[in-house]
């Protein structure tokens, strides 16, 4: 449904050049709730921005259902946009509207007759369960409530794709939840793909079905979710993990490494021999320390077997 090709972006400016993306090779599929995760100024923003080319890739192509839209413009590129919603983690509500003229705003935009406008948008906040709340004005909502608002906004041209830049950043851990749930309804029961980026391992787990890692504007790892966070192949993912946890990339490294104690499944006589550690701290040569430590653990379980 997306495909990204090659796809490199360069800022220019006075104070010189900066490579946020580098050779992105992605394929999002319909009915993805597809992750981008990564640290802050990974290139993420710049990445889902390149989807609806709000930012202009410097090298490759992105191509939507097969088309390339790299070079659409006017009219072609205004259609494109009408197609994907976006959400921040702002909310970016008009203030001086309400909520209800809020989500009419994309239909107004294409002219729709007043009244067809005012009923979807009803609509739309019934689904997002804000049904009560159109005569607000953002200002009055929680904000879990005004993403409520932005969610249903960008639902209103019927997208067929949903891109979300960090849009649970600013919210609470019961309100991230919430929100996850109702983006995961979205994509099951209205079938819109969606493209989630977030800096938070456990955002992504709750919703993604498939992950990329992007670090310093390269993917280094993808596929899965659950697979690329129980078996992360790069530093970059062990760094979010750790993140995740409240622990240093060397707390975390060492964690995964059980102590010597707690590995009795290995063979005694390959401990005996003084081959084998998993975290290093059993000398070469001294076997019968080694087997004094283990001695203990493996009378408190029943002896070898
Ligand atoms: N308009 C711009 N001009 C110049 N450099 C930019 C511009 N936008 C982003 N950058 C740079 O590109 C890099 C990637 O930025 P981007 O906003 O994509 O990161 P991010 O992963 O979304 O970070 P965050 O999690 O903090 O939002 C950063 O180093 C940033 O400073
Ligand atoms: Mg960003």
């Amino acid at each position: 449904m997306i495909r990204l090709e090659h796809l490199s972006k360069t800022y220019s400016g006075r104070t010189g050049t900066h490579q946020a993306l580098r050779g992105i090779d992605l394929h999002i599929e319909a009915g993805d709730v597809f992750g981008i995760i990564g640290q802050s100024g990974a290139g993420k923003s710049t990445l889902v921005r390149c989807i609806n080319l709000l930012e202009r890739p410097t090298e490759g192509r992105v191509l939507i259902d097969g088309k390339d839209v790299t070079a659409y413009r006017g009219k072609e590129l205004a259609k494109l946009r009408e197609s994907i919603g976006m959400i921040f983690q702002n909310f970016s509500l008009f203030q001086q509207r309400t909520v209800l003229r809020n989500v009419m705003f994309p239909l107004e935009l294409r002219h729709t007759n007043k009244r067809e406008a005012e009923s979807r948008a009803l609509e739309l906040l019934k689904l997002v369960g804000l049904a009560d709340k159109g005569d607000r004005y953002p200002v009055q909502l929680s904000g879990g409530q005004q993403q409520r608002v932005a969610i249903a906004r960008a639902l209103a041209n019927n997208p067929k794709i949903m891109l979300c830049d960090e849009a649970t950043s600013a919210l609470d851990t019961m309100t991230t939840h919430a929100i996850l749930n109702l983006l995961r309804d979205i994509n099951r029961e209205l079938g819109v793909t969606m493209v989630v980026i977030t800096h938070s391992l456990s955002v992504a787990q709750q919703v993604c079905n498939k992950v990329a890692v992007l670090d310093e504007g390269i993917i280094v790892e993808q596929g899965a979710t659950a697979e690329v966070f129980g078996n992360p192949q790069s530093e970059a993912t062990r760094r979010l993990i750790a993140a995740d946890k409240g622990l240093s990339l060397d707390e975390y490294v060492a964690a995964q490494h059980k102590p010597y104690m707690e590995v009795p499944e290995t063979p005694a006589s390959v401990l005996a021999a003084g081959a084998v550690n998993a975290v290093g701290s059993v000398e070469a040569g001294n076997p019968a320390g080694t087997a004094a430590i283990l001695d203990p653990v493996r009378e408190a379980k029943g002896g070898d077997k």
